[in-house]
């Protein structure tokens, strides 16, 4: 039998060095730059002044789970976790673009990594959220909600994994940063409608090409993007829109776009508002796992 506290330390280690190699540098755990009055308070009870005994806990558990991507999170006192992206920033944009109040919502976030965005559909009143995060990132996702105590249910799924039989759908469905590191975009996306309720919304955000003259294509990427070997797909702005609505999501809105990361080719990321529309008559379904076509007269 394998010890999962080493299992995790071992995934995290593998993390660690991809993302060091990307960066080239090692993050701090608490971020000077940050002010903390102006961080989500995900937890409600968090303390003002964390004791010596306390905070060296949280430290300790922390950097056992480093590398944190998402952040800063704040866990009391002075203490933050410093990720290597700032999700409070992306949050200015995107928090506006969406509805303020998510009372009485199902919300289903896909790709969670350490739970920023599931914490924040929580903050704006969603009454069940669930965080989908099939690698060990959902460990820190899992800490922080021992911490902020919001209810948010985390659970080990890829995409893949998602069933509406067994998770029921969702009023707003999230996935952002997922698509352009899949063998089988196409088929996310027709899980992502699945996941929807009648009625319901999708933010769908990803990186794509940046070139308006490549905005038709995708282009595959074999190697890596960025020092980042996870990048398979990248569309162009049309040729995303394309997909989705090829699989039966409308298109309501494109929301702005920012530059992406410094990679081989340029790339900007960007989110799509999509409602439930009609998929195209002939689409064909895979099995992702496996990219066998269904027995004849399935789906
Ligand atoms: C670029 S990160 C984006 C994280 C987060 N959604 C955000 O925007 O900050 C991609 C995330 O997708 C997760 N991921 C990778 N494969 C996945 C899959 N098959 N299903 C769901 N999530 C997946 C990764 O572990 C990682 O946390």
């Amino acid at each position: 039998m394998t010890d999962p506290a080493n299992d995790i330390d071992d995934a995290m280690a593998h993390i660690r060095e991809a993302v060091s190699q990307q960066l080239g540098i090692d993050r701090p755990l608490a971020t000077a730059d940050v002010d903390i009055a102006s961080l989500p308070h995900f937890g409600r009870n968090l303390e003002s002044e964390l004791s010596a005994e306390r905070r060296a806990e949280l430290v300790a558990e922390a950097k056992r789970l480093d590398p944190w991507l998402q952040g800063p999170f704040w866990l009391g006192g002075d203490l933050v976790i410093g990720g290597t992206w700032r999700n409070d920033g992306r949050w200015l944009g995107f928090g506006e673009q969406i509805p303020a109040d998510l009372s009485g919502k199902r919300v289903l976030d896909i790709g969670s990594n350490a739970g920023y965005d599931p914490f924040m559909f929580h903050l704006r009143g969603a009454q069940y959220v669930l965080g989908a995060e099939p690698f060990m990132f959902i460990e820190q996702a899992r800490f922080l909600e021992r911490i902020y105590e919001t209810g948010v249910d985390f659970q080990p799924l890829g995409w893949q994994d998602l069933d509406p039989a067994l998770h029921g759908t969702f009023d707003l469905v999230h996935c952002h940063g997922v698509l352009y590191h899949d063998m089988h975009p196409v088929a996310l996306l027709q899980r992502l409608r699945e996941m929807l309720a009648p009625g319901g919304t999708l933010y769908f955000g990803s990186m794509m090409l940046a070139d308006p003259e490549l905005s038709e294509y995708a282009r595959y990427v074999p190697g890596a993007y960025y020092g980042d070997a996870t990048w398979w797909w990248v569309p162009g702005r049309l040729a995303m829109r394309w997909m989705l609505e090829s699989v039966g999501l409308e298109v309501l809105r494109q929301l702005p776009v920012h530059d992406g990361p410094p990679g081989e080719f340029a790339t900007i990321n960007g989110y799509f508002e999509c409602g439930i529309g009609e998929p195209s008559p002939v689409i064909t379904r895979v099995d992702s796992s496996t990219g066998a076509p269904p027995p004849r007269g399935a789906g």
